[in-house]
């Protein structure tokens, strides 16, 4: 496994729309790998490709001890709403509350290519909402209702 950099915003990367992962290979298997070890490192909440400047479909979530590798991940269900304070790995600095899904059902693929539903509620629900946009160029700055400053 290896660290790879967070690319940072500015960085037109971070707005292009990633290509769907149609193979499910070895060259997955490490950037997968690579990047729960960046996440781990960073401490965040969830991190995904384009962030480490690969565009695929590609995202992962760690909240609490739940921990999701998203392939070509699309969000199928929500229910109600939660505007919630959030961050990006990306963005170092910037601190806002977004109006995010209370709970979303994902349907993804798994590093083997096998199809899996996902379901979150409240912080998890946000995070995987947070990666997939990451996956069509959006950012959180983007829906940000309140700016505020970090404690
Ligand atoms: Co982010």
């Amino acid at each position: 496994m290896a660290l790879r950099n967070i690319v940072k915003d500015g960085d037109p990367i971070l707005r292009k729309k990633c290509r769907e992962v149609t193979e499910f290979n070895e060259r997955l298997n490490v950037l997968l790998d690579d990047m729960r070890e960046t996440l781990v490192l960073a401490n965040g909440a969830g991190l995904a490709a384009p962030q480490v400047g690969v565009l695929k479909r590609v995202a992962i979530v760690s909240v609490d001890d739940a921990f999701y590798e998203l392939i070509n991940p699309e969000i199928i269900e929500t229910e109600g709403e939660e505007i919630s304070p959030e961050g990006c790995l990306s963005l170092p600095g910037i601190c806002g509350t977004v109006n995010r899904p209370y709970k979303v059902t994902v349907r993804a693929q798994d590093r083997f290519g096998k199809t899996f539903i996902a379901r979150g509620e409240g912080l998890l629900a946000r995070a995987f909402c947070h990666e997939i946009d990451h996956l069509d160029g959006i950012l959180f700055e983007d829906k940000i209702i309140d700016y505020y400053e970090e404690a």
